[in-house]
């Protein structure tokens, strides 16, 4: 879908706003006099009717040949909004305007609306358009808009600010869509090109195959591919915006493009959602194509480990034992508990190959962490308190929500092999997040500030939700643009 701002006199047709003090904007241009008369009582008796306080009372009303929604929106101007929350009125008015029918509306905010504030209303209107319909055959497909035309008093201003963050959408689109390909067309070396096209805005890709990862020694993330057809690959982006002496953030994703669960096979039922699987990966991509589209002044790596999780004669036994890349030795119990033999690697080489001055990775680690935390809140472990307390306040910023879960050598013992140096689910009943943070946190040395972001219940929701609707939120990108652009000069010593 298409924005574009216009001023106030090229008005043409279809959407108009009124604020709650019963004005109806800028609607001259628009509508005949009789017209606006009839608008004018119509938003006084909606204001009179109205018990919400910021959206939403809206009516179809015909004109000529035409059709407008016409949509009354609380006085923004006098409640003070967040980015967020304009975002998620841009996303309503989305779903208004969607419901018109119409390939092409108009939005009129030419009144009393900050450049800023249009500007991020339209990227709540453009993430909220987001569809997945390239397998829809064109009789299928639904008619949606394709053109919006968003009248600002100050059209310049509002392409400026729009500017930026239409890349943050673009951006949360990207990882979206990534999360809702099939995985028979995205699986491991597909999703590898995909990290390689991404040289396109000026980012160092670097692809390993499975010779490159057997020199590594990464035989934690090679016993999970070890099943499947598909051969893994890890996919290294870096972007240099800053000084090359300036140690890089790293971001790590779990890119599991199908998790079956392997040879201890996930139950049938639910196991066609094991495609998002790859999520983190996805947030890791789009996040490196997003700073450098931004041209932030950082240097940021990201790394992601691809492999797909299958059972077969070839694929590795609950039993077997595996030396990671770091020389530590792990007992497969359960094959489904693949994303952590995954990242145990790719944390490792990140970390050695980097020396990075703080490392995030993002994955669909466990299903716990949903029981812990429903939908609301992705989870959080972190072994630094500064970059928790960061992320947690970016997370609240962009209400992408993180809650922080402990980590401590109480689990160990849950971790403890009897013949390895540790094993891939803990004994304990219960804590399956942490025991899986905690794994992770074996292949990191203490010195490194890292997080892990566990966002198996946020990355997908069946339910509607203000700005992403039903379906993948691309939950991360925001987060990471909040967390990044003022991250020039932080450090993370504690
Ligand atoms: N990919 C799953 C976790 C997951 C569950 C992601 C639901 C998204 C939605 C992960 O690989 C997994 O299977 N974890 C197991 C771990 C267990 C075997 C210790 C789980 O959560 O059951
Ligand atoms: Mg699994
Ligand atoms: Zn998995």
């Amino acid at each position: 879908m298409e924005i574009n701002f216009y001023a106030p006199s090229s008005s043409i047709l279809g959407i108009v706003i009124g604020s709650s003090n019963g004005a109806i904007l800028s609607s001259s241009t628009i509508f005949a006099s009789n017209e606006r008369e009839f608008l004018k009582q119509k938003f006084e008796k909606l204001r009179k009717d109205s018990t919400k306080n910021v959206i939403f009372q809206s009516f179809l009303h015909q004109y000529g040949n035409n059709s407008a929604v016409i949509m009354q929106v609380a006085d923004l101007v006098k409640t003070e909004i967040s980015e967020t929350e304009a975002q998620e009125i841009g996303a309503q008015i989305f779903v208004a305007a969607e419901s018109i029918g119409e390939e092409e509306v108009v939005v009129d905010f030419s009144q009393n609306f900050s450049p800023g504030l249009v500007a991020h209303i339209a990227a709540g209107f453009k993430i909220r358009s987001f569809r997945f319909d390239k397998y829809k055959t064109e009789k299928q497909k639904h008619i949606t808009i394709n053109k919006a035309y968003f009248i600002s008093s100050n059209q310049q201003l509002t392409e400026i600010a729009y500017k930026d963050i239409s890349v943050v959408c673009n951006a949360v689109n990207f990882a979206r869509t990534l999360s809702s390909e099939a995985p028979n067309v995205l699986y491991p070396e597909a999703m590898a090109n995909e990290a390689k096209s991404l040289k396109r805005y000026g980012l160092k890709v670097d692809l390993f195959d499975e010779k490159d990862l057997t020199k590594f020694g990464m035989n934690a993330l090679l016993g999970v591919a070890q099943g499947s057809v598909h051969s893994p690959y890890l996919a290294v982006c870096q972007w240099n915006g800053s000084d090359r002496s300036e140690p890089p953030i790293a971001l790590v994703g779990k890119g599991v493009t199908f998790d079956s669960g392997g040879i201890s096979i996930k139950p049938s039922h639910d196991m066609h959602e094991m495609k998002e699987d790859m999520t983190g990966a996805a947030v890791v991509l789009a996040t490196m194509q997003m700073a450098a589209q931004l041209n932030l002044p950082i240097n940021l790596v990201g790394a992601i480990g691809l492999v797909e999780n299958m059972p077969s004669g070839t694929a590795q036994r609950p039993s077997d034992i595996v030396q990671s890349m770091s020389g530590k030795t792990i007992e497969i119990q359960n094959t489904d508990a693949e994303g952590r033999l995954v990242l145990a690697d790719v944390l490792h080489y990140t970390e050695t190959e980097f020396s990075p001055k703080c490392i995030i990775d993002f994955a669909t680690l466990t299903g716990a962490i949903q029981v812990a935390l429903g939908q609301e809140f992705a989870g959080l472990f972190s072994n630094n308190n500064t970059l928790s307390k960061k992320l947690r306040k970016a997370g609240i910023l962009v209400q992408e929500k993180l809650w922080e879960l402990p980590l401590d050598p109480a689990y160990d013992k849950d971790i403890d092999s009897n013949i390895a140096d540790v094993k891939n689910v803990g004994s304990g009943r219960g804590a399956g997040s942490i025991t899986a943070a905690q794994f992770l946190q074996r292949f990191i040395s203490p010195e490194t500030p890292w997080a892990h972001i566990d966002i198996a219940a946020v990355s997908h929701d069946k339910k509607e939700r203000a700005l992403t609707g039903a379906g993948f939120t691309g939950f991360g990108v925001r987060l990471m643009y909040a967390f990044l652009r003022d991250s020039t000069t932080t450090s993370f010593n504690t």
